[in-house]
């Protein structure tokens, strides 16, 4: 198959994957209109064709929270990505590295801190739920300051999980339970089994051997359910600043209100994100709340955004709406899923190039310089 955009890598994703896992990435909660919305309401907006420009010396370099990017894009922080392929978030990491854009390790992720850590030598940025045990999320931004993460991207929007109905029926779990129906699928994604047979990676790395009296925790839903913080608030916000000391970021910003809330915080940057769907369903599509965060905030932080981004063209509408730059979750699975490391690859380059030449055709030679005038 010659691959020549995301949906590629997503359908080569689908074969090759285990269907628990590649359910868990291609769903949203409940009716999944938030998670469709996020896609599709990129479309709706349209560019001003340009002509007779000089479209010689194009750059895509820019900077997100004062550090160097090859593009404005970075790596969404996904749980249980080492599910998706073996090594999985050492992989995506690697590829990131190699691109010159940041990788965002998830808190749910199967490979540890210290063991990306040990695999990349760039600094990458972490993700941080808050779980009741305040001395597990101690440890947990401890341990991400010892790796030398370069950012703490503070996730707001999960304090209760929002029900995804796939996971339920498919019995989500890492490592997948070896039930029979399970076992009839996994053997149909030899390539997935066979990485999965050569890796000790199976298990919630961070968490598995931290937390007292978890030492088999395999199902996410259950855990997050016992653990995670539904008292989380902006109190929660300024210690854990405190305690890290270092550029935070605040993931899952929708409304106005909240986004002066984040200003307030002294964080250094927002993230338009409704959890790529997953969360609240009947919110508002990213794209959709970026323009009234932006109005609401102005300069007074940086504004970042993520959720249903499948091209290059994506990335630059949400730049025209006055995002600093984008994280990308599911498109980074997919490459994952299809073709590991090189999959991975393949997402920034199609991404990349897309971007670019839509900047281009847009009349635009500096993606510093975009804005509103490059649309309709
Ligand atoms: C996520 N997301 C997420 N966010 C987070 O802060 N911590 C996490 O552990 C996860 N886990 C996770 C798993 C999977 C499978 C997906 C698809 C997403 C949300 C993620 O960071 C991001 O907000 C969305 O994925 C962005 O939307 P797109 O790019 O997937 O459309």
């Amino acid at each position: 198959m010659i691959i020549t955009n995301i949906e590629d890598l997503r359908i080569l994703a689908k074969q090759r994957v285990p269907r628990m896992f590649y359910d868990y990435a291609d769903s949203g909660s409940w009716s999944e209109s938030t998670y469709r919305a996020n896609v599709s309401d990129f479309e709706g907006i349209k560019f001003r064709q340009r002509v007779a420009i000089n479209m010689e010396n194009r750059s895509l370099m820019t900077t997100m929270i004062g550090q160097n990017v090859a593009m404005p894009v970075a790596i969404a922080p996904c749980g249980m990505t080492g599910m998706q392929h073996a090594d999985g978030e050492i992989l995506a990491a690697r590829a990131a590295e190699a691109f010159g854009v940041p990788f965002t390790l998830s808190t749910m992720s199967i490979a540890s801190i210290e063991d990306v850590a040990a695999n990349v030598s760039k600094p990458f940025w972490f993700q941080l739920y808050v779980m009741k045990d305040r001395a597990f999320v101690n440890d947990l931004i401890d341990r991400a300051k010892a790796a030398g993460c370069s950012a703490l991207v503070l996730t707001l929007d999960l304090q209760i999980l929002g029900q995804r109905h796939k996971d339920l029926k498919n019995g989500l779990s890492a490592p997948p339970k070896l039930t029979l129906p399970n076992i009839l699928n996994m053997m149909t994604k030899p390539r997935w089994c066979t990485g999965m047979l050569g890796t000790k990676r199976r298990i919630f790395g961070n968490i598995v051997g931290h937390v007292k009296g978890v030492e088999n925790m395999s199902s996410l839903s259950a855990w997050t359910a016992q653990q995670f913080d539904p008292a989380l608030c902006w109190d929660d916000v300024q210690w854990i600043k405190e305690r890290w000391g270092g550029k935070l970021i605040l993931k899952g910003i929708m409304d106005p209100e909240d986004a002066q809330l984040a200003v307030k915080s002294g964080a250094d940057a927002l993230i338009v994100s409704n959890h790529g769907g997953r969360q609240l369903d009947g919110a508002a599509s990213s794209i959709a709340a970026l323009p009234e965060v932006i109005a609401a905030v102005g300069d007074s932080i940086e504004v970042h955004m993520d959720g249903g981004i499948r091209s290059g063209q994506d990335v630059l509408k949400a730049l025209a709406l006055g995002a600093r730059g984008v994280y990308i979750g599911r498109p980074v699975l997919y490459g994952l899923g299809a073709m590991g490391e090189a999959g991975v690859a393949k997402c920034l380059e199609l991404i990349q190039r897309e971007l670019d030449i839509t900047m281009a055709l847009c009349g635009q030679t500096d993606v510093q310089k975009i804005g509103r005038h490059i649309l309709r």
